[in-house]
């Protein structure tokens, strides 16, 4: 990513690839909830096509104890850290940076890095608290492996959940043990989520349809367990659904889900270790309404579908952001309306466009899709950036049909697992899977506003010509004066007289102005 420009703002079009990449980074927790030393190890490589720079990583209010390199310790002419970037001169080649660092779960009232929730630890990494954790490029594009190694006191902490798969676990003797997590799938430092604590679970193990044993757990403080049974269900309800709509399989040999009493966003999909807002996954069978139950499998199909939708493929920067929640909400919709009912399913997000995303896009802060410039991501988490990004994703499927989308959506995937897209990237595969042109299609992610359409019909019943004209119209938003037009594809019907349909489909006028093929 980019820093910002004098203008206090971070501009997509300043994006430059990482002159550092991370392969892979080894962690070690000695957790508690006053004061947490986090260790580690950073597999550095300079990106080869790249003049060799000095190291920059994030780190926010880190206290630093140790740092080395290759095993020896860095003296202090070689690094600078002023609270918010570490800088290490005079690395020219791969090398193994390691830090030792102090942080404190406890005070920390952000909720955005790792924190005390009740008797746990938890982390919340999107988009960007990892950086409140180590030192590290905390940017969607750097994408290592990873080790994590977690200490606690077993009496406090008698759970300890990372990413990946469970790969050892042991008593440390003093009432002490530890657990390691290996995550083998590239990803980034905002999927990075620990969970530690007096956890219970729900748990259920099933074969995926690659053959994969893979045991679900939905986890929460033992009260309130009972309550956990209907989201699991929705957790093999959204892995069966992604494997047969979309054939993704899932792959880890654990999914884990954790239930938080205190947490900023609804959930979070970070690898294999979703977390949760509590009131997306408790459910009492005696009280909970229907919709109570639509919105918790709704969340958990979510979050579980960004498994490929965000983690496989990641995002290059955090313009992109629609690029995971728009299709995520996109498949997460497809979802719910394959399970129930697709016209109930339609009007509540109709009724969430219509009622807060149209005035979202006609008011002060209307943004495009993708935005081009923003001070602060986290104020991008919106009903544009999510709902209209889905919609987007809607037109495009209307475009091409659902074979076609379904084949540039396994061509997206092939090309870009493992990497960091961007809506280009999504774009590319479904022109080259549908054979369509998709440039004009693509000015719905830049373009802020909510287009008007004004349709005025004819009928002339000597020639029996049908005539229907559509005009539209978008109102200039803020920094976006003049507009351009927008593909609609449009849908229609004829009945005759008696109301019996007109079968014959109509021909549709090419449009013909010279905009709009621009
Ligand atoms: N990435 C999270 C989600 O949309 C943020 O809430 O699922
Ligand atoms: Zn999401």
């Amino acid at each position: 990513m980019s820093v910002p420009r004098d203008d206090g703002f971070v501009h997509l079009a300043d994006y430059t690839a990482p002159a550092w990449r991370i392969l892979r980074v080894e962690l070690q927790f000695d957790l508690a909830a006053e004061s947490t030393e986090v260790s580690a190890r950073l597999q550095l490589q300079p990106d080869p096509g790249q003049p060799i720079a000095p190291l920059e990583l994030d780190g926010v209010d880190l206290e630093l104890l140790a740092i080395a390199v290759d095993g020896e310790i860095l003296p202090d002419t070689r690094y600078r850290y002023d609270g918010r970037h570490l800088r290490v001169t005079g690395l020219d080649r791969d090398c193994v940076l390691e830090t030792r660092v102090r942080i404190h779960p406890a005070a920390n009232t952000r909720l955005e890095g790792l924190y005390r929730s009740g008797r746990l630890l938890l982390t919340q990494c999107e988009a960007e608290g990892f950086r409140r954790i180590t030192f590290f490029a905390d940017r969607p594009d750097v994408m290592p492996r990873w080790r994590i190694v977690l200490r606690a006191p077993h009496a406090d902490y008698p759970v300890l959940l990372a990413n990946g798969n469970p790969v050892s676990s042991s008593d440390l003797g003093e009432g002490r043990h530890e657990a390691t997590w290996e995550n083998p799938h590239p990803t980034p430092g905002y999927l990075f989520a620990i969970a530690a604590g007096p956890l219970e679970r729900v748990t259920k193990t099933l074969e995926t349809v690659e053959g994969r044993r893979v045991e679900l757990n939905v986890w929460a403080e033992s009260a309130d367990v009972p309550r956990c049974a209907y989201a699991l269900g929705a957790v093999e309800r959204a892995l069966r659904w992604d494997e047969q709509r979309f054939g993704r399989g899932y792959d880890l040999d654990v999914f884990n889900v954790v239930a938080a009493q205190d947490f900023t966003m609804g959930a979070m999909e970070n690898k294999g270790l979703n977390i949760f807002n509590a009131r997306y996954i408790l459910a009492d069978e005696t009280t909970a309404t229907d919709a109570d139950f639509l919105a918790i499998e709704s969340v958990v199909a979510h979050e579980y579908l960004h498994n490929w939708s965000g983690n496989r493929v990641t995002l290059r920067d955090w313009f992109q952001l629609s690029l995971k929640e728009g299709l995520t909400v996109f498949r997460d919709t497809e979802f719910s309306s394959d399970l129930h009912s697709r016209a109930l399913k339609r009007i509540e997000v109709v009724r969430l466009l219509r009622g807060r995303q149209f005035a979202e896009d006609a008011g002060a802060l209307a943004h495009a899709v993708r935005p081009d410039r923003f001070r602060e991501i986290s104020n991008f988490y919106t009903l544009t950036i999510y709902e209209k990004g889905a919609e987007i994703v809607r037109v495009l499927h209307t475009l091409v049909g659902e074979t076609a989308f379904r084949a540039g959506m396994d061509r997206y995937f092939a090309d870009n697992d493992g990497r960091a897209a961007t809506i280009e990237d999504f774009l590319a595969a479904h022109e080259a899977a549908s054979g369509r042109d998709l440039a004009q299609f693509a000015r719905w992610y830049s373009q802020a506003g909510t287009p008007e359409l004004r349709i005025t019909e004819q009928h002339d019943a000597g020639t029996g010509d049908y005539t229907l004209t559509v005009d539209q119209h978008t109102p200039p938003t803020p920094g976006q004066a003049e507009k351009a037009p927008l593909l609609i594809p449009l849908r229609f019907a004829l009945y005759d007289a008696d109301g019996t349909a007109i079968t014959t489909p109509p021909t549709p006028t090419p449009p013909n102005s010279p905009e709009w093929s621009s």
